[in-house]
């Protein structure tokens, strides 16, 4: 711990999921900083209060303007202080440049704990890291934190999934989003005391900048508006459904990927479905010259009616959207399809229905209470979970214990408790 009672902490962040997962919690490290300077009296307190030093640090992971920077200006993130730039590479490649790179990084700042969120390549990189570095003698390391703990498809096929299990066994907190990641910790032999159940910080941005969504122009642009026109005219929002593809499993090979564009046929001949497509899914539709289920449409024209003659049944392709645009077409969508794990979640938390094209979840938790059902990757499967959510009456859910927007403050609670045990 430096002098006067100072923690230093470090964030990783890298790629897109995991922008809206740290954001909470930078904000409520800045939060408890700003009330400590309000109140010098609590850092002099027999009970005193930690000064928390952050250091923000973006592996570099995602670097598209689309992917990355337009997350840290719609979540009021801070730039990163220190930027990896390590870009794309194989799973060996991107893992190993981030290790070396990072390490530098962590014997340079000496942190009392480091904090990464969620699965991606950057998480386990820098964990593995701090995992074995040694600042001294007596080998002092970093406190870890990992943010969405617990969380388990049982597929280690899925990259993922060997992210998730190698971070756990190495983080010393553990904090937890649903009750399915108690068990599975428990399960795995992990200490309960290291384990905290705090719900999502994914729902606490949802919860904060909703609002601001809300008021986002993207509806218009995607002219997915019923402008009835003249007087008494109404601006109902056209009924649409919003995908999202991008898993390796899904879109990687041909057949696969070919399954699941027509198992979406038939909902793309009932309704506009908008398709904001992820680098890595532009490619292979190219690749594998999909072109003819697509049409690309970026709303540089607006009015005009949600489905025009254009539309033909195909799916709409639009850039990648930021966050405010794409939490605005989430909340209005008829049905969300998705092979994302953190858009199941947001789907509950919304109460819109949800299809996920996958054969298995680690968030169970939004198919017991939540929205979601898994339709796997057939086509007779997309077809009848489709038309299940869209023609059952509005889906009942409830949201999942916890996800009530304060899951950072509780996690940053824990922290300050741990590190004074120290
Ligand atoms: C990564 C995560 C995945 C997460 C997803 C969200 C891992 C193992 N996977 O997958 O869990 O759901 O992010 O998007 O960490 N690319 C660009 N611009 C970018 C970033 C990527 O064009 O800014 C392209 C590159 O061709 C790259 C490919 O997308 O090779 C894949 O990127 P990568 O970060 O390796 O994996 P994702 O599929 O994005």
């Amino acid at each position: 711990m430096e002098p006067n009672n100072t923690v230093k902490i470090i964030t990783i962040v890298g790629a897109r999921p995991n922008f809206m997962k740290a954001a909470p919690i930078i904000a409520a490290i800045r939060k408890h900083n700003e009330r400590l300077a309000a109140s010098p009296d609590l850092q002099n307190a027999e009970d005193s209060q930690l000064t928390l030093r952050h250091v923000l640090v973006h592996t570099g992971q995602h670097y598209d303007e689309a992917m990355s920077d337009r997350f840290f200006a719609d979540l009021n993130i801070p730039k990163p202080d220190v930027h990896l730039g390590v870009g794309s590479g194989s799973h060996a490649a991107q893992t190993a440049e981030i290790m070396k790179r990072f390490e530098e990084v962590l014997l340079r700042e000496r942190p009392d704990l480091l904090v990464v969120v969620g699965d991606v390549n950057s998480t386990l990189a820098c964990t593995l890291v701090a995992a074995k570095i040694s600042f001294d003698a007596n080998g002092t390391r970093p406190l870890i934190a990992h943010v969405e703990a617990g969380l388990r498809s049982f597929d280690r096929g899925m990259p993922e999934e060997i992210n998730r299990i190698l971070t756990d066994h190495a983080a010393d907190l553990l904090f937890v989003t649903e009750e399915s990641g108690l068990r599975n910790l428990h399960e795995e032999g992990i200490p309960d005391g290291k384990v905290h159940f705090v719900g999502n910080t994914m729902i606490d941005s949802l919860l904060a900048f909703r609002d601001k969504a809300d008021r986002s122009d993207i509806l218009d642009k995607l002219r997915l508006r019923n402008h009835s026109g003249g007087h008494g005219s109404t601006n109902a929002t056209a009924r649409y459904a919003l995908l999202t593809l991008h898993r390796p499993s899904n879109v990687d090979q041909r057949e696969t990927f070919l399954n699941i564009l027509e198992g979406l046929q038939e909902l793309s001949q009932s309704c506009p479905v908008i398709f904001p497509v992820h680098p890595r899914t532009q490619k292979k539709l190219t690749e594998f010259g999909f072109e003819r289920f697509f049409r690309t449409d970026n709303g540089s024209h607006q009015g005009g009616s949600p489905r025009s003659t254009q539309d033909d049944g195909r799916i709409r392709l639009v850039e990648p959207l930021g966050y405010l645009d794409f939490l605005c077409l989430m909340g209005h969508a008829a049905v969300v399809v998705t092979d994302s794990g953190g858009i199941q979640e947001e789907t509950t938390c919304l109460g819109v229905p949800c299809v996920t094209v996958r054969e298995n979840t680690e968030r169970p938790i939004t198919v017991k209470v939540g929205t979601n059902i898994l339709a796997g990757t057939s086509k007779e499967g997309i077809r009848q979970a489709t038309r299940r959510q869209l023609t059952s009456s509005r889906v009942s859910s409830t949201v999942p214990e916890a996800w009530d927007g304060k899951s950072a403050q509780r996690i940053l609670d824990v922290i300050c408790r741990e590190i004074k045990k120290k």
